[in-house]
C-alpha cells in the first residue's frame, strides 16, 4: 500500500507494508535515525515524535495510521543546521550522557513547551514521565527544559 505523509515539512510518498511501524518508516525508509529503537513496547519513550503536534511513541503507531498527517522528528526541531533552544540547553546543562533517550526527551519537552511555555518543575517531570533515562538521574534534563523555557520566554 502507498502512504503519504509530511515529515519535518517535506511530503513523502512511499510504498509500505500494512504492518510497517512509523518508527521503521522514519529510520529504515527515510533514514531519519534521530528517533531511536528502544523497547518497541511503548515503555521507554526513545521513539517519541510529534504527530500533528502531539507526542506519540512511533513504535506503536503504524505508518498507515499517520496517512496525511504532519510528523515532526528531533531532526525537524533544528532550524538551518542550528540547534534549537531545547537542544542547546541539553548540551549546556550536560543533560545527555549516552544520548540514547535524548531525542525522545527533547521531542516530549518540545510538546510541553508549546502547550505550556513556562512549566513548573512538576509539570516537566510529568510531561517526561514516559521517557526513561538510565544515565543522568533526570535532574539535568529538568534543568535543561527549565533553561529552554526561560530563554524562549526572554526571546518572546
Ligand atoms: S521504542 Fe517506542 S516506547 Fe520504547
Ligand atoms: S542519557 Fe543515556 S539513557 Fe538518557
Amino acid at each position: 500500500m502507498r502512504v503519504e505523509l509530511s515529515v519535518n515539512g517535506d511530503l513523502y510518498r512511499r510504498e509500505s507494508e500494512p504492518d510497517l511501524t512509523l518508527l521503521a518508516l522514519l529510520r529504515d525508509v527515510l533514514e531519519l535515525t534521530g528517533t531511536k529503537w528502544g523497547c518497541l513496547t511503548g515503555d521507554c519513550g526513545a521513539c517519541t515524535v510529534l504527530v500533528d503536534g502531539e507526542p506519540i511513541v512511533s513504535c506503536l503507531q503504524l505508518a498507515r495510521q499517520v496517512e496525511g498527517r504532519e510528523v515532526t522528528t528531533v531532526e525537524g526541531l533544528a532550524g538551518n543546521g542550528a540547534l534549537d533552544s531545547l537542544q542547546a540547553a541539553f548540551v549546556s546543562n550536560g543533560a545527555a550522557q549516552c544520548g540514547f533517550c535524548t531525542p525522545g526527551m527533547i521531542v516530549s519537552a518540545e510538546a510541553l513547551l508549546r502547550a505550556r511555555p513556562s512549566p513548573s518543575e512538576a509539570e516537566i517531570r510529568e510531561a517526561l514521565s514516559g521517557n526513561l533515562c538510565r544515565c543522568t538521574g533526570y535532574n539535568k534534563i529538568i534543568d535543561a527544559v527549565l533553561e529552554a523555557a526561560g530563554s524562549r520566554g526572554a526571546a518572546a
